[in-house]
């Protein structure tokens, strides 16, 4: 993908496509973060067919299926097979001449075995893009930890917009999940230290398959230096939490489960205590609010052990393809 192409991309919907270029290339970023197929811009593709040729179904697939990045790190069989049964769909309602590529692409991925692992692929505001290799499932294993949330999302774009709360500081990542965001931290702002942690062992080895796969392991490639530990917030040990020392914690989606809110709290309350430490530590946590009740009570919590919290406010530029109606809320937790 390149560079050149991210400020035209603002938005991810049918009112947004100011021209066929843009029309492709909004195709292209749903399709590799296997966006749901209904969220794609089909009215405004459906409207360029009706006033071009095929050349913007042609410039779709090879944007999609046809890109290097679908060889190399591809989004799910099942994923692909319904998007280009799709794609064919409305290129009959509204083309004369059936388009060899397209039957082709599809010829592809029918016979494909699926798979119980897939790719989702983001795009930065440099060009680069991060990939992460996911579950098919949303819950397999016995853990949510297998996939990206739209929190990870959510967290991973408010902090491109700052950048500062990272900059030269040692980040821990409570519930890091596949690593969408500290991955997307790692990369654009320039921590010292990055801990991702978690405590299931198939997320931790995913986690470390996504670290080494976005290159982070290597450290001349971004300055971090970067951990992957397993860090259980019901059993974590005050001198493994020492050991780190991070002055920013950072968690997605980790306030689903009334059962673990407090151990999470006793946990953030043992991060933030400031005993010692030169500068505050702070924790910032996006929720997708699920479950009023549930998000209440961690917030009770938070009080009852002394610690505050301030709501702040949303992202304003759209990087990544998310559903903006879910209601996420970020906030910055301190004592
Ligand atoms: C809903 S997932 C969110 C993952 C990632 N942050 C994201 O938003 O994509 C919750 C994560 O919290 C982790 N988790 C749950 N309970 C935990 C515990 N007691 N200690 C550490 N991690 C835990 C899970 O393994 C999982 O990776």
């Amino acid at each position: 993908m390149e560079k050149t192409e991210y400020s035209r991309f603002r938005c991810f919907d049918d009112k947004n496509v100011e021209n066929v270029h843009d029309l492709a290339y909004t195709f292209q970023v749903s399709f590799f973060a296997m966006c749901r197929i209904a969220t794609f811009p089909w009215a405004a593709l459906e409207k360029a067919l009706l006033n071009s040729s095929s050349d913007v179904i042609l410039d779709v697939l090879r944007k999609t299926c046809l890109h290097p990045i679908c060889r190399e790190k591809p989004p799910s069989v099942k994923y692909r097979r319904l998007f280009l049964s799709e794609l064919i769909k409305r290129h009959e309602l509204n083309a004369s001449e059936p388009l060899d590529e397209l039957y082709d692409a599809l010829g592809d991925v029918i016979g494909a075995e699926e798979d119980a692992l897939c790719y989702k692929t983001y795009l930065l505001p440099s060009g680069e893009a991060v990939s992460i290799e996911e579950n098919v499932a949303v819950i397999s294993e016995g853990t949510t930890g297998l996939v990206t949330w739209e929190a990870a999302l959510y967290l991973a774009e408010w902090a491109l917009e700052h950048p500062d709360i990272f900059t030269g500081r040692t980040v821990l990542e409570l519930g890091s999940g596949a690593g969408l965001t500290g991955i997307v931290v790692c990369r654009t702002c320039k921590p010292t230290k990055y801990v991702f942690s978690d405590c299931h062992r198939a997320v931790l080895e995913r986690l470390k398959n996504n670290v080494a796969l976005n290159g982070l392991t290597r450290p001349d490639s971004t300055g971090v230096s970067v951990l992957t530990q397993e860090l259980d917030w019901e059993s974590a040990q005050k001198d493994q939490l020492g050991r780190i020392g991070a002055d920013t914690i950072i968690a997605a989606d980790v306030v689903y489960d009334p059962d673990i809110i407090g151990c999470l709290v006793r946990l953030l309350a043992e991060l933030l205590t400031c005993k010692g430490q030169q500068s505050r530590p702070e924790a910032y946590i996006s929720s997708t609010v699920r479950n009023p009740g549930t998000y209440s009570c961690f917030k009770n919590e938070l009080e009852k052990a002394g610690l505050k919290h301030l709501v702040l406010t949303h992202p304003v530029t759209q990087v990544f393809p998310y559903n903006r109606i879910t209601s996420i809320e970020m906030i910055k937790v301190h004592c």
